[in-house]
């Protein structure tokens, strides 16, 4: 018998107008952490989507072999009572029940028929306890963060007596320490005799704790790296087919220009949590220049982001705003746009993208008046608009008439970003812009960030990846517990500078 736990042979899936995955091997040794690396839309959830049932068998072709049998899973149950478990991106636990309610959910245990209440709160303790969680198993899912959320669904598998763990993008929204956790987990599990896979776009976390690594492109396996041969110069090549020096392209040298934008003494309520969530903040933004805002998740950075934008519906907002030296008061979004001021925001789901419309009409809606004579859209214009997106960032589609919701997830990414910049503001504040987006792709991203810049744009970025906003930014704020902690010249901007005014 072979050491495989698992062997995808010869697995095809298409979709109307894609071949998603053609002919793909994938192979992965028991007790190992395997890493599945490509291009945003290159098959890797596809694949396990296929390998978990939630394409059933008859949806593609090829074979699955899990613990030496065939498998032919017709549904995620059947895989999961098989010892396989699929955590994807978009956490499949009830925001409104207990840790332990979601633990347990759908394989309660049981006494005489009745779900043992008891029990079930002492197993879940037990479960939290392995991967580390220390909350109390009554909490509400909803009042746990991102991180905790991930680790919840993490214990969910384990009490299911998971051997193979999947996990898509685990990380794209976690902080560094949460990141770090989740990667040492992994390793404690393998301690204990489960396989993971794990998809991510971050390199960093390959080259850390990877046993072995699958890079796939455009639906075909390219390799497979073993330990020894794993870097990250070496997985930029296979995913993307040719050699890459730089990750960041030169920034232009920046000469101060005039203040565009200035805050004075912003501070923000959330309603829903009656927190505040920025105090006493000054920034200022000025032409042609990109202002990052670093700061750990959960700091406070969005919600500064969202005061500027005008967005009462969440925050009660006090203090000045003033754009070009004029003093605004924005009580909408719509009247930040008018204004000149757009915000891309960090989640493309539940704002922004209209995931049943198709790219094409995502990207126009941003700035129809550029695409309208005497009010009526001109069409030619709206296609080569988002034909010249599609190019130059990359989105990998059959076409721009292709609905978005099936694009894969960092191809919807960079829809919402085409659209922040094709609505080509005077301001434009960029919330975790590069999230779950390919490493090639980034570096379009910001080539296009550098134009606009050139151009005379001003931005605001944020995000969490700290060399990424350090190459991008001329100027940094750190933003901790909703305040200000520092502000850092491109000179004194070191990680180490940083992390400090992050932490105080
Ligand atoms: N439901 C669907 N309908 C049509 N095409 C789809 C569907 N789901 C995925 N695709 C296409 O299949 C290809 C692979 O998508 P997949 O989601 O597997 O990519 P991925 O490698 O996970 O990318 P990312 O890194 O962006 O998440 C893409 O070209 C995508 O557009
Ligand atoms: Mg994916």
């Amino acid at each position: 018998m072979s050491d495989h736990i698992l062997e995808m042979k010869n697995i095809t899936k298409t979709f109307p107008g894609v071949k998603a995955l053609d002919n793909v091997n994938f192979q992965v040794e028991q007790g190992e952490i395997h890493f599945l690396v490509g291009e945003n839309g290159a098959g890797k959830s596809t694949l396990m989507k296929v390998l978990s049932g939630i394409y059933p068998t008859g949806n593609y072709s090829g074979q699955i072999i899990f613990n030496g049998e065939v498998q032919d899973f017709r549904s995620i149950a059947e895989s999961e009572a098989a010892g396989l478990a699929i955590i994807n991106q978009e956490l499949a636990l009830v925001p409104e029940m207990s840790v332990y309610e979601n633990i347990y959910l759908a394989h309660e245990i049981t006494k005489r028929k009745i779900i043992d209440w008891n029990q079930t709160i002492h197993m879940a303790d037990k479960q939290l306890k392995k991967v580390k969680l220390n909350v109390n198993p009554g909490n509400k899912v909803k009042d746990l963060n991102v991180g905790q959320q991930q680790l919840v669904e993490i214990a969910k598998a384990l009490s299911k007596n998971v051997t193979l763990l999947i996990l898509d993008e685990p990380t794209a929204a976690l902080n560094e320490n949460d990141s770090e956790n989740l990667l040492n987990l992994l390793v404690e599990l393998k301690k204990e005799g489960v396989t993971s896979i794990m998809i991510s776009h971050k390199l960093k976390e390959v080259t850390a704790i990877a046993d072995s690594c699958t890079v796939i492109r455009d639906g075909l396996t390219i390799s497979t790296l073993r330990k020894e041969e794993i870097k990250e110069e070496r997985i930029i090549k296979d995913m993307v087919g040719r050699e890459i020096d730089n990750i960041f392209p030169q920034r232009p040298k920046y000469k101060p220009r005039e203040v565009v934008l200035e805050t004075k003494n912003i501070n923000a309520y959330d309603f829903a949590s009656s927190k505040q969530v920025v105090k006493d903040a000054n920034i200022s933004l000025r032409k042609g220049e990109v202002v990052g805002l670093a700061g750990l998740m959960g700091a406070g950075r969005s919600e500064l982001a969202l005061s500027i934008f005008g967005n009462p519906r969440d925050y009660e907002r006090t203090g000045d705003l003033f754009l070009h030296g004029k003093k605004v008061n924005f009580n909408h979004p719509g009247e930040a746009l008018k204004s000149g001021v757009v915000y891309v925001s960090e989640d493309r789901k539940s704002e922004g993208l209209i995931l049943r419309q198709d790219v094409k009409q995502n990207i126009s809606i941003a700035n129809l008046r550029s695409l309208s004579k005497h009010g009526v859209i001109d069409k030619n214009e709206e296609i080569i608009v988002a034909e010249k997106y599609r190019k130059d960032i990359n989105i990998k589609t059959p076409s721009i008439e292709q609905t978005l919701e099936n694009l894969s997830g960092g191809n919807q990414q960079k829809v919402s970003v085409s659209k922040g910049l094709f609505s080509n503001p005077d301001i434009l504040i960029l919330d975790e812009p590069t999230r779950g987006i390919d490493v090639g792709a980034k570096f379009e991203i910001y080539t296009l960030i550098n134009e606009l810049i050139n151009q005379g744009m001003s931005i605001i970025m944020i995000s969490s990846e700290l060399p990424e906003l350090l190459a991008m930014s001329d100027r940094l704020y750190v933003v901790a517990e909703g305040k200000i902690t520092g502000e850092l010249s491109k000179e004194e901007a070191t990680q180490e500078n940083v992390m400090k005014l992050a932490t105080l």
